[in-house]
């Protein structure tokens, strides 16, 4: 088969390389001049692991290539993918689909013979209608199916995800369709990958309707974390006994700082309006965007506490930026609001982050970033983890202590043993356990 993919971010990489891996022909296209031009030359725009050698195997075999024409690739395509950014349009929260429509309109321009537009972005419920309107209005000759495909994919996990995914959501009706993403997808029958066929709204509202429900899973247990630190129990041993029940599954179910990142903050914003749109009000994803916003800010707050109140001229090490591990991606990370209320309230900050300090300086402009964590440590009256990179989990405890001003540790990803951490001298505070070293 041969496909196009509208939009060379997280998404379209990673399905394009992967696509091209299944062994189809892809062309990932992308406005973006300079983000071509780096994947021509090799290198590849974001972190995510395994991604490099990925594409590169996949360019060799001449399965793979890059482009800013889009013209070419689509007139060529049996399937364009449509994995443009969606983000959440200024001041109401709905999704920002001007750059899915302009996609669409580019599309229609450029489509000749059978072809299947496939929308991999995450969009509201109406989207695929609205694409098909846009593209018969620009070329009403074009012989095209409009099918939904929304992508489930975990930054920092993506290959896997993408190879072995849990299911793979198919919305459309058509048959014609059905035949060529089936075919596209067919690979992955090796690896028991489900293929779920449904319409094309289901499948758009299954992808909105996942992310609330785990952004609400996250947002239990960090409520449940809360109880926990005022009844003197243990989230993390709460989670457990709750997660061993099958009916509620373990996974998301880690206490923390609150949701971040690409795609939760603004899916579950957009649900909301989604269904306002409806006149249905969502009242429990209203609560867990509510409680997650507020959680945000009041991570300086436990930071505050725990360096003994006032932060007015003391130095606070933050270590870890991404709103999760293994990616560099800064979008909506806990990091931000959590490093900003510090700032706010007079703290100097100095920070570190393996993969992402060259994004975090555009968000973060105002604070000090170091090369490794234990310089970022040197005279802090307080460290602070945020993010999980496994290069914090077996950090030098004496070492750190000794760089410190005061051994204060605030473990927002609970990675440490509060034991361990008392028996090294620290003041340790973490998420729902009860605090060590007072
Ligand atoms: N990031 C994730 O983990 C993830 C997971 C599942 C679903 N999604 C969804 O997938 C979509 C894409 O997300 P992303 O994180 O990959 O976004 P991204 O911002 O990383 O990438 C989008 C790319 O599309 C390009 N683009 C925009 N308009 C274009 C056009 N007309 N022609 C060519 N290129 C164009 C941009 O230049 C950009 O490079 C979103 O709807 C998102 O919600 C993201």
């Amino acid at each position: 088969m041969r496909i196009a993919m509208i939009g060379t971010g997280y998404v379209g990489l990673v399905s394009g390389a992967c696509f091209a891996d299944f062994g189809h022909n892809v062309t990932c296209v992308d406005k973006d001049a300079e983000k071509i031009a780096s994947l021509e030359r090799g290198e590849i725009p974001i972190f995510e692991p395994g991604l490099d050698t990925l594409v590169e195997t996949n360019v060799k075999a001449k399965r793979l290539d890059f482009t800013t024409d889009l013209s070419v690739s689509v007139a060529e395509a049996d399937a364009v993918f449509i994995a443009v950014g969606t983000p959440s349009r200024r001041g109401d929260g709905h999704a920002d689909l001007t750059y899915v429509y302009a996609a669409a309109r580019e599309i229609a321009r450029a489509v000749s013979g059978f072809t299947v537009v496939v929308n991999k972005s995450t969009v509201p419920v109406g989207t695929g209608d609205e694409v098909e309107r846009v593209i018969r209005e620009t070329n009403p000759s074009a012989d095209v199916v409009v099918a939904s495909n929304p992508e489930f994919l975990r930054e920092g996990a993506a290959i896997r995800d993408f190879k072995f995914p849990d299911r793979i959501v198919i919305g459309t009706s058509d048959e014609r369709g059905r035949k060529v993403l089936a075919e596209i997808y067919r690979p992955l029958s090796l690896n028991q990958g489900p293929l779920m066929f449904t319409a094309r709204r289901t499948a758009e509202l299954i992808k909105y309707a996942a992310n609330a429900f785990l952004a609400t899973k996250i947002t239990f247990i960090n409520e449940i974390a809360d109880l926990s630190e005022k009844v003197g129990a243990d989230v993390q041993e709460v989670a457990r006994g709750i997660g061993l029940d099958n009916r509620i599954g373990s996974k998301f179910l880690h206490a923390g700082p609150g949701y971040g990142g690409s795609c939760f903050p603004k899916d579950t914003r957009a649900l909301i309006k989604i269904a306002q749109d409806y006149d249905v009000q969502l009242r429990i994803v209203e609560a867990v965007l509510g409680v997650n916003d507020n959680r945000k800010r009041a991570m300086a707050r436990k930071v505050a506490a725990a360096a003994g109140g006032s932060l007015r001229g003391k130095t606070i090490a933050v270590l870890g930026l991404t709103f999760k591990p293994d990616t560099d991606d800064m979008r909506e990370a806990p990091s931000i609001p959590l490093v900003t209320g510090l700032l706010d309230m007079g703290a100097k900050v100095r920070a570190h982050d393996p993969a992402g300090m060259e994004q975090a300086r555009k968000e973060l402009p105002d604070i000090e970033y170091c090369e490794d964590p234990y310089t970022c440590a040197k005279g802090a009256d307080a460290m602070v983890l945020v993010t999980e990179w496994v290069q914090y989990r077996a950090m030098d405890l004496e070492r750190l202590r000794r760089e410190m001003a005061q051994p204060v540790v605030v473990d927002l990803r609970n990675i440490y043993r509060p034991e361990e951490m008392a028996a090294h001298g620290f003041v340790y505070e973490s998420v729902g356990r009860p605090s060590k070293g007072k």
